[in-house]
């Protein structure tokens, strides 16, 4: 039996798997994000420690048998997050995540060096990554700044408490800015910018890959019968692609979850820092994956629902009625989906989301469609930021929240003028992806078995032909908007 963990920004799900990758059990416990200011996102360590604990128990009641019988567990976190450990082992402060965009400043002071930043890290210094976190803390917490004795990001921080172990991988890794990418070390140089040396890291290895065993204290709480194995895990896409299968170039998913990612991997190195591309390493050995995110997806949709009033379900009945009649969309309004700042292609931190073109007319569906329309942009800007530096990948798999929606669905093969593919995926995904690598730490599984394949295709959704140039044109529209806005939007936020 093997256990994937995810420790997801919302919460953490657990699941326990057969060697024939039957899910036999699940658990999930919700987590709470705090925000003392705007910008800011924190979490406190302690929770993700509660409610693992719980998750086990959880897993443990349902299934006793099997759950004894576990040999390794996989662990995959949100990234970027940065929760620091003094030299006792303890949390010196709340972890700031990947969406707290506090760190503006610093993203410029990392980079202002003798030597290109980007060339090493092979992305563009973005607030939500790890190392500028740590610049500003330096910058406004100099007492928390000299007691850091170790940099882990949250999954890392569980290995911790589950091993006693430092341990990071390589797909979480790249998500620091301290990572060299194509070498797949740290960098010094790297370090160096954030007043950090290797020793205050974690060691690395590849997702695949035995980190240490479950503590003794921890084993006999669960009656466990093994000394169980925890691998490096992965960063929560590269788990999620994982999970899905997504290993090789000719493969892609679009996500539309809280964020929206465009992730596809690659078998060499790439980079595309122009357009705020993340270039990171895959989470198994001699993999790349290049990754577009935009920081407000499906939750665009959730706050236009809030605020009209609306159910998701009937927001999306409307919006696909309003959206089958192509002369409504002729003077529709244009929205903006930048809520928090965004990342690909802009790396604006300072921008926000805007409805642009609103009449005396324009009516609660005219909105939604345009909050729609804005977030698959988005997604089409970012798949076209990748689209300049690799074109490999043939099948798009669409997946999170949003890919329940057929509409929404067709809306974006439109856009995108390509066929999209849709699974029977589950909230899981991530936790199967680590669950997987956890298998490869298993003498008795055969290493000519194929651990990590392609999930099946439940339906593929076409491109609507009569819709495309239309489409495309309002596109051009929306990027003009963006253009035109974005010197003005520093001096709206006070
Ligand atoms: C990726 C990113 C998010 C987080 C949270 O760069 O910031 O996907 O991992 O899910």
């Amino acid at each position: 039996m093997f256990i994937g963990i995810d420790l997801g920004t919302s919460s953490i799900k657990m699941i326990l798997i057969d060697q024939s990758q039957n899910i036999l059990a699940t658990a999930n416990s919700s987590l709470t994000v705090q925000t003392p200011k705007d910008g800011f996102s924190e979490q406190n360590p302690q929770e993700w420690i509660d409610s693992t604990m719980e998750c086990f128990e959880v897993l443990k009641l349902k299934k006793p048998k099997e759950f004894s019988q576990t040999i390794s567990i996989g662990i995959s976190g949100h990234m970027h997050g940065a929760t620091l450990i003094d030299k006792d082992g303890k949390v010196i402060r709340p972890c700031i995540l990947w969406n707290d965009t506090r760190s503006h400043q610093e993203c410029e002071e990392f980079e202002k060096q003798n030597f290109d930043v980007r060339t090493i890290s092979g992305n563009i210094t973005m607030p939500g990554f790890t190392a500028p976190k740590i610049n500003w803390i330096k910058n406004n917490e100099i007492d928390n700044f000299k007691k850091i004795f170790k940099v882990l990001l949250p999954k890392d921080f569980l290995r911790f408490v589950l091993t006693g172990e430092f341990f990071s991988e390589m797909s979480d890794a790249s998500g620091t800015l301290w990572l060299d990418i194509k070498q797949r070390k740290w960098s010094d140089e790297l370090l160096s910018c954030s007043f950090l040396q290797e020793k205050q890291m974690p060691s690395l290895v590849e997702g695949n890959e035995e980190t240490g065993i479950l503590k003794n204290e921890l084993k006999d709480k669960f009656n466990f019968n093994n000394n169980v194995k925890v691998v490096g895990g992965a960063g929560d896409n590269a788990a999620a692609a994982t999970g899905m299968g997504i290993t090789n170039e000719n493969q892609s998913f679009i996500s539309l979850g809280t964020s929206g990612v465009f992730f596809t991997p690659t078998d060499n190195f790439l980079s595309n820092t122009g357009d705020a591309v993340h270039s990171f390493c895959h989470c198994l050995p001699n993999k790349w994956h290049l990754m577009s995110v935009m920081l407000s997806a499906s939750n665009c949709l959730d706050w236009i629902c809030s605020i009209t009033n609306s159910s998701i379900t009937e927001t999306l009945t409307n919006v696909e009625k309003y959206f089958s009649n192509t002369n409504n969309l002729i003077n529709s309004p244009f929205f903006l989906p930048y809520l928090s700042g965004e990342r690909t292609p802009h790396n604006d931190p300072y921008i926000r989301g805007s409805f642009h073109s609103m009449k005396t007319t324009t009516s609660s569906t005219n909105l939604q469609y345009a909050v729609i329309e804005g977030v698959s942009f988005g997604i089409l800007d970012g798949v076209n930021s990748i689209l300049k530096v690799n074109k490999n990948f043939e099948k798009i798999f669409m997946v999170g929240g949003g890919s329940k929606s057929k509409f929404w669905i067709e809306l974006i093969a439109s856009l995108l003028n390509r066929n999209l593919s849709v699974c029977n995926q589950s909230e899981f995904g991530a936790a199967l992806g680590v669950a997987r690598l956890a298998m490869h730490v298993d003498k008795n599984i055969n290493s000519d078995v194929s651990i990590i394949k392609e999930i099946k295709i439940s339906e593929t959704f076409n491109p609507i032909d009569n819709k495309i140039d239309l489409l495309l044109k309002r596109y051009s529209i929306w990027k003009d908007l963006y253009s035109s806005n974005k010197d003005i939007a520093p001096s709206l936020l006070t």
